[in-house]
């Protein structure tokens, strides 16, 4: 379990375990993206039918980019900047990815900041019982009442990204791999216990149904786009997440198993969000598609009519912000690394720095229900404006330039070595099959789609 080949060259931090390994990137994976996004948008979409083509958009384009991106950080060992032109053949400015990465992360960081403050201010809101309420009116209005407040939406988002940077202060091996190896088995105990909790309700059988059974006619090309950005967004891919987490893998580490088992437990852990999720909502009588308050106005108004509800409504919203946790982790470690590599700063200050520029970043979402509730842009507050730009722009652009670079690029020798750990994996056959989706499909499908949805085609 020593720091592995990491310490051959430059010192350079890393993940010191195959666990530590799987839990940090599961714990990128894992968020509010699954507690959050997923529910209400498999909600409003029509169920079975949007889940099917979240799978296909995660199997077809999602597994690929994330091996890909994975391979490309652990070959360079470096940031997403200095891997993509250290790792070039060619003098095409391949590091941009890297660069439009850390545009991603301030963007992504911006809206995502401000929900986990919203789930961090409703722990002590859950804990004090006082968004406890069997009326949808009362944990509507609690709920407004928070985010329509721009002194307590900016400071619990000031709390979360201080406790964030706090945590990446330590390092990668004792900060983000030491927390995420304890908080990722407790999330998916938690998880167990409420899924049990709303499949003994009444309406399990709606919820299951609702969730499972498909309804096509929902399908538009702007729906596909959302799965499909969805997708990304789930597995941290498009941006340079997963290239940074790549570089501190270890050699011996199987890319595609890991990556492959990130998968399934992320998805295991979304399914297992909706199934605590949806029957509780049928056995009382609340909305489906109501959108992403979903989690913060329905779930108290659940808990409120279930035994033992007040605690299970603690654990859910722990649990929300355990998730969170390790997804803003590699969020931030983005530009963290970038400014500590490519600028010379030490890691503390380039993680300060790093937190200042998030408050002035992430303002505008903060206030976006409150001071800056007029402000839109294209018919969307800033707030949704940076939801919609990165799930929907951002992330899938970058997946196609990743899939670009190594299927014509980098190519398929260097691709098939560096996935075989230098020859050590005989997974030839299923290298050849990988490197063919990034050269043709997952590029091509992800512009179709981009296309289609934006409504430029
Ligand atoms: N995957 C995380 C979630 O589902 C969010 C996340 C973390 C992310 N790092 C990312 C999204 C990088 C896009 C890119 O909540």
């Amino acid at each position: 379990m020593g720091q592995g080949t990491n310490s051959t060259a430059k010192k350079r931090d890393g993940f010191s375990s195959s666990f530590g390994v799987l839990a940090a990137t599961l714990g990128s994976a894992v968020g509010l993206g699954n507690i959050w996004k997923f529910p209400s948008l498999t909600g409003a979409h029509g169920g079975a039918g949007f889940l099917l083509v979240y799978l296909l958009s995660t199997l077809l384009i999602g597994l690929p980019v994330m091996i890909a991106e994975i391979t490309l950080g652990r070959k360079a060992k470096a940031n997403p900047i200095t891997a993509l032109q250290t790792l070039a053949p060619s003098a095409l400015p391949w590091w941009l990815i890297g660069a439009s990465g850390v545009a991603a992360a301030f963007l992504i960081l911006s809206f995502y900041s401000e929900v986990v403050a919203w789930v961090f201010a409703y722990v002590a809101k859950a804990l004090g019982g006082s968004i406890l309420s069997s009326s949808p009116e009362v944990t509507q209005s609690a709920f407004s009442a928070l985010i329509s407040d721009p002194l307590q939406s900016l400071l619990w988002q000031w709390g979360v990204l201080a406790f964030i940077g706090g945590i990446l202060l330590c390092g990668v091996t004792k900060g983000i791999e030491a927390i995420t190896k304890k908080l990722m088995p407790l999330l998916f105990l938690l998880l167990l216990l409420l899924g049990a909790v709303s499949l003994s309700l009444e309406g399990a059988r709606a919820g299951l149904a609702f969730l499972f059974s498909p309804q096509f006619d929902k399908i538009s090309a702007s729906v596909v786009l959302t799965a499909m950005g969805l997708a990304f967004f789930k597995l941290s891919i498009g941006m340079g997440t997963m290239m940074t987490y790549g570089s501190y893998f270890r050699d011996d580490q199987n890319i595609p198993a890991t990556a492959f088992r990130v998968m399934s437990a992320d998805l295991c852990v979304s399914l297992l969000a909706g199934i605590a999720i949806f029957p509780a909502v049928f056995t009382f009588g609340f909305e489906p598609s109501s959108g992403p308050s979903l989690v913060f106005i329905t779930i108290p108004a659940v808990f409120s009519q279930i035994p033992l509800g007040h605690g299970l409504m603690v654990v859910f919203f722990v649990l929300t912000a355990i998730a969170a946790t390790g997804a803003m982790l590699s969020l931030m470690e983005v530009p963290v690394v970038i400014l500590h590599e490519r600028f010379g700063l030490a890691r503390g200050k380039a993680t300060l720095l790093t937190l200042m520029l998030l408050i002035v970043a992430g303002s505008g979402a903060a206030l976006s229900h409150s001071t800056l509730a007029e402000f839109t842009v294209w018919n969307m507050s800033l707030f949704d404006l940076a939801d919609y730009l990165s799930s929907n722009v951002l992330l899938p652009a970058g997946g196609i330039f990743i899939a670009l670079f190594v299927g014509w690029s980098w190519g398929l020798d260097r691709f098939r070595q560096a996935v075989s750990n230098q020859g050590r994996l005989s997974n030839a056959a299923l290298a050849n099959v990988i490197f063919f989706l990034l050269r043709y499909v997952s590029p091509l499908l992800i512009l179709i789609v981009m296309l289609r949805g934006l409504g430029l085609i």
